[in-house]
């Protein structure tokens, strides 16, 4: 019967193995708290995995010693009652289990939690909106979306919202930490390497919270000062428009969940376009009330240049 038993849990494990990882298992650990995480993880999937299968092992084998056997069912079994030594290894047992767990996470919690000390940290604001994430950089440079920061480098996010309740995660590059109104809350990582690792709003924020999509474009120390010197200014406004506007108004203006706006001539009046976008109007909400005058400045140019009337190479 064990045998069996034993067979099933290789059968069933196997089976999620192959699959990589198969949704049970945390992403690829990238950045050092991701790793603790992931650790923690395995350390108490490892006591819980033994537990189930004693107990579950157990369930069976008694159900099989103990079964009736042709007596009937109005027979008692026999009466055990106070059995000291057996009620507090109960007690004992899961007693040290549990501080063992509790133990090893307090002993990582540190880790996953306070960003490394140092010198060459860069510093993001990350802000969420309703529905999307924008990133204010140290010199002032702005990207929606996408946070481009250097690999190998602490990068300390400073998480903020102006509207209501999100939540940042990127699970290759560490936790959850939620986006407040009112509270500002600090969170950290550092990619290990170059590479793009994607991430999603975890608070249900609204209608389109599933369109609030992150990604963390880890590049070279070089790449990085020329987006925050250049790339992330001359793009500002196409990633203002398709990053945010298009969300609900489809890539073009042309409608979706919002209405169609490409032909609208309020795309054209700097004052109008301006009031709406940092004040919000009806189901739209008030998506532009921290820009600068400079970031609302590359939106009016983008959409008057490639948005209204389906101007040439819109979005
Ligand atoms: Cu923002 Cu969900």
């Amino acid at each position: 019967m064990l045998v069996f038993v034993a067979c099933c849990a290789v059968l069933v494990t196997a089976g999620v193995a192959a699959a990589a990882n198969g949704g049970f298992t945390p992403e690829t650990a990238h950045s050092p708290n991701a790793a603790r995480i992931s650790t923690t993880y395995y350390v108490i999937l490892g006591f819980t995995a033994a537990i189930f299968v004693l107990v579950e092992g157990l369930l069976v084998v008694f159900a099989w010693k103990y079964r009736s056997g042709g007596r009937a069912r109005s027979v008692d079994g026999d009466q055990v009652h106070g059995h000291t030594r057996l009620e507090v290894i109960w007690t004992v047992i899961p007693v040290l289990i549990l501080a063992a767990i509790g133990g090893f996470v307090f002993y990582k919690l540190p880790g996953i939690s306070d960003a490394p000390a140092a010198t060459d940290a860069v510093h993001v604001t990350v802000e969420a909106h309703q529905y999307y994430w924008q990133f204010n950089y140290p010199n002032g440079a702005h990207s929606i979306n996408d946070l481009v920061v250097p690999a190998g480098r602490v990068v300390d996010l400073t998480v903020v919202s102006p509207d209501v309740i999100h939540s940042w995660w990127i699970p290759a590059l560490g936790g959850k930490i939620q986006a407040i109104p009112g509270k500002t809350n600090h969170t950290w990582f550092r990619a290990d390497k170059p590479g793009t690792y994607v991430g999603q709003c975890a608070e249900l924020c609204g209608l389109y919270h599933a369109a609030m999509r992150a990604r963390v474009i880890a590049t070279t120390p070089a790449e990085y000062e020329t987006f925050i010197a250049t790339t992330a200014k001359a793009g500002l406004g196409r990633s203002e428009f398709t990053g945010v506007c298009a969300t609900c108004h489809g890539m073009r203006g042309e409608g979706g969940y919002g209405p169609n706006l490409a032909s609208n001539p309020l795309l054209i009046q700097t004052a109008g376009l301006t009031g709406i976008v940092r004040n919000g109007r009806g189901k739209m909400p008030a998506v532009g009330d921290t820009w600068t005058a400079e970031q609302m400045q590359a939106l009016v140019s983008y959409v008057r240049a490639h948005v209204y009337k389906g101007a040439p190479s819109g979005g």
